[in-house]
């Protein structure tokens, strides 16, 4: 989605924002812009379609002056094509007024016609042209108008008298020719993070932009902003009521967003696990006593362990996620639980009833689906739980409690180690209930045994990555492909298709394994690459049932079974071994031969893993 960086302070800002440009990259964006103002107070704006390098190319051939106030963004098409016209930043006619912007402006038709009937002329099709004419037509307003107190900001008069009549979402910056050493920001349902420098400030969306700079920031909360000049700063509510800010520590450092030596950040990233994985158990799981330990709880237990109805909630892999989470819930915690859609549920007007908890998973934590469903989930009086990655981020501060993943910053689109840690998180949360309901301190001693030795059994799957890679080069060419799984393998079925189309443009359909007779099956040709999650367990059987009705159809078989099945070679045209461990935590191992999978056929094809064509990181849109 699109990324917001500005600078104000000391140091020169356009090589600063372009670096915090290519920070942002991962998001996903089709064109890019950056603002700077002059010492003479002039605006100077360059904007390009495409990657970053070509808005860098251009800057280094004709620099822009030198500056130290200035902000930059990366767009992602909702109002108007990719254009250069419709990228950011956007300006008044007058010229006076900068903005980048992150969100929609829902009543932008209405505010345009205003502003058209006032004789303004507007260039692009955005919506962020009309909220930057608006404040650049307020400016003038109040400047006419001469109201304002010794020392106020006009600037700021103008963003909070525009931001009133807007509806909708932003998160902005703004600044403006005639207060050369000001930058405006304020945010509405899209993340804004302030950096706290010596004498500087570096705001951006995500805290990427940001950590190479300062560790140390504010986050923004909705209908906030900030007014900030190189030695002194404000927040305050859209109001102006004055708002006192805490400054935080970033949790991440700079070399967690570095790709070193992988060749993308998927790779790194999947290879990251068993280290994610053991960061995600550190501190919550008491191994000797067979207890789990949840510090940002301790005050909610009661209400969890009472609770009558579990709701885990996400979108894509976050939702497949919930999925396994889902068969965890009802296996070791037996409460009643359902998983579902979060776009769906937050619009179905759902029943929800007392002693309710909704769970929002989420790697972001911005995604807006997720953000409203948790929103209604609370407006009926569910408690709601966060499981969640980016610390700081949105759905972390709007749920009661939480759960952070402890993952390290994932920055390649397609999700990985985001997913299995939300998979630990979720078992431990079901032992968390399991152990203060009916699971037996034995049951809960072999599930902890079982996860603490995860990491390890990763990295046995993780050595497997060359004869994966093999296997990928074969079928690579193949553009249909089924994954198949049941139980516990049902959702990674899904996840190994998703993680397969997101990145290699192939089709791919994951499914219970039990369903493809009911239609799929009449997809199955000679040679179609069908993959089946076979792992030993309480299905074995009916599984290797649906592998033999595959192959009797032509279909080319690879099987993700249990280290030490050799059975399995008779029915399967390749296999991956993955270690055995018990059913609720395979999820954990089988999930990692399909990520490689997809990567290796990704890359085979020639497709741009960390940044595959529509997509972007985080979905901050409906
Ligand atoms: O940040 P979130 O976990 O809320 O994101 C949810 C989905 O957009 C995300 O998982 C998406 O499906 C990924 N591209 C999957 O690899």
């Amino acid at each position: 989605m699109c990324g917001i960086v500005a600078y104000v302070g000391r140091k020169i800002a356009q090589p600063l924002l372009i670096e915090g440009l290519k920070r942002l990259e991962y998001r996903g964006y089709d064109s890019a812009g950056v603002a700077v103002i002059d010492k003479d107070n002039k605006l100077h704006i360059r904007r390009a379609v495409g990657r970053i390098s070509v808005l860098e190319n251009s800057v280094l051939q004709t620099p822009l002056p030198p500056s130290q106030v200035g902000m930059a963004h990366t767009r992602w098409a909702t109002h108007g094509a990719p254009t250069e016209v419709n990228a950011h930043p956007h300006t008044d006619d007058g010229g006076r007024i900068a903005l980048v912007h992150n969100g929609i402006i829902e009543n932008y038709v209405a505010l345009k016609q205003f502003l058209t009937e006032k004789g303004h002329t507007f260039t692009s099709q955005t919506d962020t042209e009309v909220l930057a004419m608006l404040i650049g037509d307020l400016y003038t307003d109040i400047k006419a108008a001469n109201h304002l107190p010794p020392g106020a900001s006009l600037l700021q008069r103008a963003v909070q008298a525009a931001l009133h009549e807007v509806e909708g979402t932003y998160g902005i910056a703004v600044i403006c020719k005639d207060e050369p050493d000001t930058l405006v920001v304020a945010r509405k349902g899209s993340p804004l993070i302030i950096g706290v420098g010596q004498n500087e400030y570096v705001v951006a969306s995500d805290a990427s932009a940001i950590v190479e700079h300062t560790t140390q920031v504010i986050y923004l909360n909705d209908n906030e902003m900030a007014v900030l000049k190189p030695d002194s700063f404000r927040t305050m509510t859209i109001d102006d009521i004055n708002v006192s800010p805490v400054i935080q520590q970033l949790e991440n450092k700079l070399e967690e967003y570095e790709l070193g030596d992988y060749e993308h950040y998927m790779l790194k990233e999947i290879f990251e696990q068993p280290t994610a994985v053991r960061n995600c158990l550190r501190g919550r799981v008491d191994q000797r006593e067979g207890r789990i330990v949840f510090g940002g709880l301790a005050n909610h237990t009661r209400e969890l362990v009472k609770a009558k109805r579990y709701i885990l909630t996400g979108q894509g892999t976050a939702w497949h996620a919930g999925l396994v989470g889902d068969y965890l819930m009802e296996d070791n915690a037996k409460v009643v639980t359902e998983c579902t859609y979060a776009s769906e549920f937050r619009y179905r007007n759902p029943i929800v009833e007392e002693d309710t908890v909704l769970v929002a998973i989420s790697q972001s934590g911005e995604t807006a689906d997720t953000l409203a469903a948790l929103r209604e989930a609370k407006e009926k009086g569910a408690m709601a739980l966060g499981v969640v990655n980016v610390v700081g981020s949105t759905i972390a501060r709007e749920t009661d409690g939480g759960i952070y993943l402890h993952a390290g910053p994932e920055i390649g689109v397609a999700s990985t180690k985001a997913f299995t840690c939300q998979c630990v998180v979720l078992t431990l949360l079901s032992l968390f209930l399991g152990r203060r309901r009916l699971m037996s301190q034995t049951q809960c001693h072999e599930m902890i045994d079982g996860l603490c030795a995860i990491p390890d059994q990763m990295e046995r799957v993780l050595k497997q990555s060359d004869h994966i890679k093999e296997i990928a080069g074969k079928f690579c060419d193949r553009e249909n492909w089924l994954f198949l799984g049941r139980g516990y393998h049902y959702p990674i079925a899904l996840e190994g298709a998703l993680k397969l189309k997101e990145i290699s443009y192939i089709h791919a359909e994951g499914m219970p394994a039990a369903e493809m007779k009911h239609g799929p099956i009449a997809l199955i040709n000679e040679g179609m690459p069908v993959v089946f999650i076979a792992t030993k367990g309480v299905q074995y059987d009916k599984v290797i049932s649906n592998i033999e009705e595959v192959r009797a159809r032509g279909g080319h078989i690879i099987a993700v079974a249990t280290e030490g099945d050799t059975q399995i070679k008779r029915y399967s045209n390749h296999v991956i071994y993955v270690p055995d461990a018990i059913e609720g935590l395979q999820p954990l191992l089988s999930v990692v031969p399909l990520q490689l999978l997809a990567y290796h056929a990704a890359v085979a094809r020639g497709c741009n893993v960390d940044k595959p064509r529509n997509l972007a990181k985080s979905v901050t849109v409906e």
